[in-house]
């Protein structure tokens, strides 16, 4: 396997092996065990923006960040512009990188707008990544999916949306919200 060190805006990365963020999966000790095992940089699960603007305790849990495990994205979701630039105001505190969610395929978060639902709203993507980027003080990555259906694909739209406002890297889960998790990429 060919590793080489990376930059994701001003953050110097040690390899190109990266923990994928996972709902359910990647807290603290996951994340710290596979910083052990070599991973170059891991990822929180996707934290609501909507959550930490309310302040929801459960929320709040999922930023816990130990030195050990630097440098460390926290992933944010939400859809209200003015609610994710206020979020990653604070988050970008304590976190080196701030990646935003637009890939979930979950009815529950599709249905606010959130995650891949942004996939058919490119205004509203060049208006989330705007703010975020306007509020971070570190570099601001987002993850996307390749389209919504086969219908709408917006990779490359949504990519050059995000080099104009200043994203300092993308990935891309090569397949469709209709493809959910399962469909070979
Ligand atoms: C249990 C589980 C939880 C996930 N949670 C998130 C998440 O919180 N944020 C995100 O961007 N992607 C999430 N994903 C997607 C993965 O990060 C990854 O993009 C996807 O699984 C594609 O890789 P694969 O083909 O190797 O599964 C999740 C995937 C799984 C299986």
């Amino acid at each position: 396997m060919y590793l080489h060190k990376i930059k994701i805006g001003n953050v110097e990365i040690n390899n190109n092996i990266f923990l994928a963020p996972m709902a359910g999966i990647t807290d603290v000790p996951f994340r710290v065990l596979c910083k052990e095992q070599g991973a170059g940089l891991v990822y929180t699960e996707m934290v609501s923006s909507k959550g930490m603007f309310y302040n929801d305790k459960k929320t709040k849990k999922l930023l816990e960040i130990d030195n050990s495990e630097r440098p460390v994205a926290v992933q944010i979701f939400g859809s209200d512009p003015k609610i994710m630039g206020e979020i990653a105001k604070e988050v970008s505190n304590y976190a080196d990188i701030i990646d935003i969610n637009m890939g979930c395929p979950v009815p529950k978060v599709v249905k606010n707008n959130e995650g891949s639902r942004l996939l058919l709203d490119l205004p509203l993507i060049d208006e989330i990544t705007k703010e975020v980027v306007k509020n971070s003080k570190v570099p601001v990555t987002i993850k996307i999916r390749k389209g919504w259906d086969k219908e709408h694909i917006v990779a490359v739209e949504v990519a050059k949306i995000a080099e104009k406002n200043g994203v300092s890297a993308i990935t891309v889960h090569g397949r469709t919200r209709d493809e959910f998790f399962s469909r070979r990429c």
